[in-house]
């Protein structure tokens, strides 16, 4: 595909995202097949020397460190269209460890393609998914929370007024949040039987998934605003936006730990694998960090008594050309070349 014609389809695929704010499923879909699977299969060696294949590495260490057992189980959260993580490459791959793989995702048509793909590797492991909405209402309310604020605005300083009590608006989305988790298990449940995992894997990368949605919040704040409000107003709402998406994904991070430690069987493991800033090459792009605070990550662990077997920093290498985009005539940077800090880590129960 040439530049233009590349560009063009990032700019269409940015605004496709503002007329699905109201349905995070749908948002969730679409983000998937407009904007990370094109990108995949544009700097698809770029991903996999920088995220995927690292990855794979690290947990292939892992698991031949530990004596499996006949009837170990895995679950692999948000695997997408193509289960990168069960790519069977080198050794044999880290899907031939498992009999049984679970996969889950809220995309029902992803997780039949990365069925598919599973199917073409041979493999002896009985293979189940599971179309499920990890954030059970969390997702659909920060889209919510975002259009309210769009509906309820004339002009975009009361947008940004109306998201400006960002913490509160991040705690009432979660203000359920302990019988969300028994429902969200219980369905779990009643999908596996009640199984519980030796190994879980989650990697819903993309700042767990609140990206899609403050994308489409952009989208749908320039479309009303562009031509209306000045810059700094718009630059504004797109502050009060980042904080309540920063604070929304530590919210998600300590429910999605919940989740998965009530999945995890005894001497079981968690790989978490998340990216915790966006960065730029050029210095004068301010970087985006996905978590408000730098100490929340290993506080969340410390409360659910989860400790660190082993971590890894990784540098994803996302974007390698840079370019502008424009957006209702407003430029973005979301595609100037930049990377993403991953943190991976290996998670087990602390003994008491
Ligand atoms: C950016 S894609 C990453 C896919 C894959 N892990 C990869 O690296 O290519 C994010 C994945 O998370 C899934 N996802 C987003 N929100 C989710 C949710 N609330 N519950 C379950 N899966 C979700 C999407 O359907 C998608 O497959």
């Amino acid at each position: 595909m040439n530049d233009v014609k590349f560009r063009s389809t990032k700019e269409d695929a940015l605004v496709s995202l503002g007329a699905l704010l109201s349905s995070y499923a749908d948002l969730q879909t679409q983000y998937t097949s407009r904007v990370h699977m094109p990108d995949f299969r544009t700097f698809s060696d770029t991903w996999e020397s920088s995220l995927y294949l690292p990855i794979r590495n690290e947990i292939t260490a892992v698991l031949k460190s530990r004596t499996f057992v006949v009837g170990d189980s895995l679950l692999y959260c948000a695997p997408g269209p193509h289960t990168p993580l069960l790519r069977n490459v080198g050794d044999g791959g880290i899907a031939v460890c498992f009999d049984t793989i679970t996969l889950l995702d809220i995309d029902d048509e992803a997780l039949r393609s990365a069925k598919q793909l599973l199917s073409l590797q041979d493999l002896s492991a009985k293979i189940d998914i599971a179309a499920l909405d990890l954030s059970g209402p969390f997702g659909q309310r920060l889209c919510e929370t975002y259009l309210a604020a769009l509906r309820s605005a004339e002009t975009a300083e009361q947008v940004a007024k109306h998201l400006a009590p960002a913490h509160s608006l991040a705690s009432s989305i979660f203000s359920d949040v302990e019988q969300v988790l028994a429902q969200l298990t219980e369905r779990f449940d009643t999908i596996t039987g009640g199984r519980r995992y030796n190994c879980l894997l989650s990697e819903m990368i993309a700042s767990f998934t609140g990206t899609a949605v403050w994308l489409a919040f952009r989208s749908a704040l320039y479309e009303r605003f562009a031509s209306k409000a000045p810059l700094e107003e718009l630059d504004a709402c797109l502050s009060a936006g980042t904080l309540l998406w920063q604070l929304y994904n530590e919210h998600f991070l300590s429910f999605h730990l919940d989740f998965l430690r009530g999945q995890t069987e005894r001497d079981g493991f968690i790989v978490l694998v998340f990216d915790t800033c966006k960065v730029y090459d050029l210095a004068a792009l301010s970087s985006l960090p996905a978590l408000r605070q730098d100490t929340f990550v290993l506080d969340a662990l410390k409360s659910r008594q989860l400790q660190i077997a082993r971590q890894k920093t990784l540098c994803w290498r996302d974007h390698p050309n840079g370019f502008d985009v424009n957006l209702y005539g407003i430029p973005v940077s979301d595609f100037q070349a930049h990377t993403h800090d991953v943190e991976l880590y290996f998670l087990e129960a602390a003994s008491s």
